[in-house]
């Protein structure tokens, strides 16, 4: 393991590279990052290096961010195989007919989706701009895609618009239910519950905080609490103990991204070694997804 650290960090200087990785992966990939955080953050950091190279640790739409706002920089994906199962379920063949129906509607769509339907948005949101987003738009009427949670979560914070879902979820935040919480909630009476807004509506109504994976460090800091219950992917626990010590996480164990975790140290290696996976994308989909991903970021 030591080994392959220092390899990576070789590497990194050779290649004038930036790692960037997500909450979600484990705690080894975590560990030799240049930064860790949620889908905002990242994007936010990959709009701004001057690094040659951005390696991005994550599910696939999060490294087709980086490479349209980077269209002339090299972006490495170490597992291209790391699908993000909800941004398959919006198909832009389908979402373009959808918009001929709702000719007014502005279409916002959760950056959890591929590039190909990120060409068919207004605008682009993480969980952790989503209600901003919504809010600040001067239409009425929204078709939000492709979280149908994350978009009834905007709904209850947006009751001035008219939200039109799309049929998406997270197959991980989805299956938490109230049984898993209140079990929690039994067994750590006087802990904050803090949830992924990609969760069910009737488990957001049992949270204490509703809130992106980054959102969820600040919570953890301020609660005076020393348990915290938290309804993310488990990930994110390394992230907690690393950066909020002395407190317990209770997560639960099956919520588990299995595109998250087939990126190991070994393969952050060997993409540096061979320049290989490369995110590639034509200059149509660069130029028109360029235009609401720019927007989500500001
Ligand atoms: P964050 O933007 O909160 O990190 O969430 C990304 C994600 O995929 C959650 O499942
Ligand atoms: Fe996609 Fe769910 Fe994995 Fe997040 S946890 S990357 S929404 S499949």
């Amino acid at each position: 393991m030591e080994d392959m650290r220092a390899r990576v960090a070789e590497l990194r200087e050779r290649l004038n590279a930036v790692i960037l990785v997500h909450n979600y992966c484990t705690a080894e990939v975590q560990e030799v990052a240049d930064f860790v955080g949620d889908s905002l953050g990242l994007a936010i950091k990959a709009s701004e290096t001057d690094a040659d190279v951005i390696v991005f640790c994550g599910v696939t739409f999060m490294a087709e961010t980086a490479k349209i706002l980077n269209p002339d920089k090299t972006v490495l994906i170490p597992e291209p195989q790391a699908i993000c199962s909800m941004a398959q379920m919006c198909d832009p063949e389908q979402l373009a007919r959808v918009k001929e129906r709702h000719p007014d509607a502005v279409v916002v769509g959760y950056v959890n989706s591929t590039a190909d339907t990120k060409r068919l948005l207004d605008v682009c949101c993480t969980s952790s701009n989503a209600v901003d987003v919504v809010s600040g738009l001067e239409g009425r009427e929204v078709l939000f895609v492709p979280d149908r949670n994350l978009g009834t979560y905007v709904a209850s914070k947006c009751p001035d618009k008219y939200i039109v879902l799309w049929n998406g979820f997270c197959p991980m935040h989805n299956s938490v239910t109230v049984r898993n919480v209140l079990d929690l909630k039994e067994r750590y009476p006087d802990a904050p519950v803090i949830a992924h807004p990609e969760c069910r509506t009737e488990v957001l109504e049992l949270a204490d905080v509703i809130g992106s994976t980054e959102k969820m460090i600040g919570i953890s800091r301020d609660t005076p609490s020393e348990d915290v219950i938290v309804l993310t992917e488990v990930g994110m626990k390394a992230r907690l103990e690393r950066e909020v010590p002395g407190k317990r996480f209770h997560f639960i164990d099956t919520i588990v991204c299995p595109s998250m975790k087939m990126i190991d140290l070994r393969s952050v290696v060997d993409c540096m070694e061979n320049m290989s996976v490369e995110v590639e994308l034509d200059d149509d989909t660069l130029r028109e997804a360029y235009v609401p991903v720019k927007r989500m970021i500001g």
